[in-house]
């Protein structure tokens, strides 16, 4: 994976596993990343991109007072990407997130908000959760979906989208597509559009700046 986003021209890749608290400890957690992160080392090449470490931490109940979360931000960041539920979600969990932004000083990247945008049952917490200071993250994938990618254009366009995943796991199905999908955005945007998002991640894997 790492060869082949080098080939699309990543330099830098933010490693996020999952972590899912109902069935995982923080501190095992970074025991098991640190040990990738170590074989990952062992077999690091010129041409490969430089990997910075974080976590996709999926949302539960208590999140806005769970004190060991802070682990779990981006390396030498506030950042932490969020994945809300894909359920019904609840004011109350709105609120958990708020508490995450005001009272401890996350900042919140909201992970792939295109699949929550295509859950009807939630469109008014969403766009609550869009009002608040959060960053906004999209995967590749949404913009090579002809379903999704007039909305996601118009959204990176009105400069409402911070962050382009490639949510890639695997060289199958789900293989590394930033490639495919920057070149949807310098074709319907320009190259403009895409040097903000550039700059905006370098900011922060480089300088700890957020967007919002
Ligand atoms: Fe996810």
């Amino acid at each position: 994976m790492m060869k082949a986003s080098a080939e699309q021209g990543v330099q830098c890749m933010v490693a996020t596993p999952h972590f899912y608290a109902t069935r995982d400890r923080v501190d095992s957690f970074l025991k098991r990343r640190g040990a990738a992160r170590e074989a990952l080392d062992a077999r690091m090449g010129p041409d490969l991109p430089e990997i910075v470490l974080g976590a996709e931490v999926a949302f539960f109940r208590g999140i806005g007072k769970a004190e060991q979360i802070e682990a779990l931000k981006i390396e030498k960041t506030d950042s932490l990407l969020l994945e809300m539920p894909f359920r019904q979600w609840s004011e109350e969990d709105v609120d958990e997130v708020q508490k995450l932004i005001e009272e401890r000083g996350f900042n919140i990247i909201l992970a792939h908000i295109e699949r929550y945008m295509a859950m009807r049952e939630n469109g008014q917490l969403v766009r609550q959760l869009l009002e608040m200071p959060v960053s906004v993250q999209i995967n590749a994938e949404g913009l090579l979906d002809w379903r999704m990618r007039g909305k996601l254009v118009r959204m990176v366009k009105n400069e409402q989208v911070h962050f382009l995943g490639s949510d890639c796991h695997n060289m199958g199905h789900r293989a590394p597509n930033l490639g495919a999908g920057r070149e949807v955005i310098r074709k319907k945007l320009g190259q403009a559009s895409l040097d903000r998002i550039d700059r905006l991640s370098e900011a922060l894997l480089f300088r700890g700046d957020s967007p919002v």
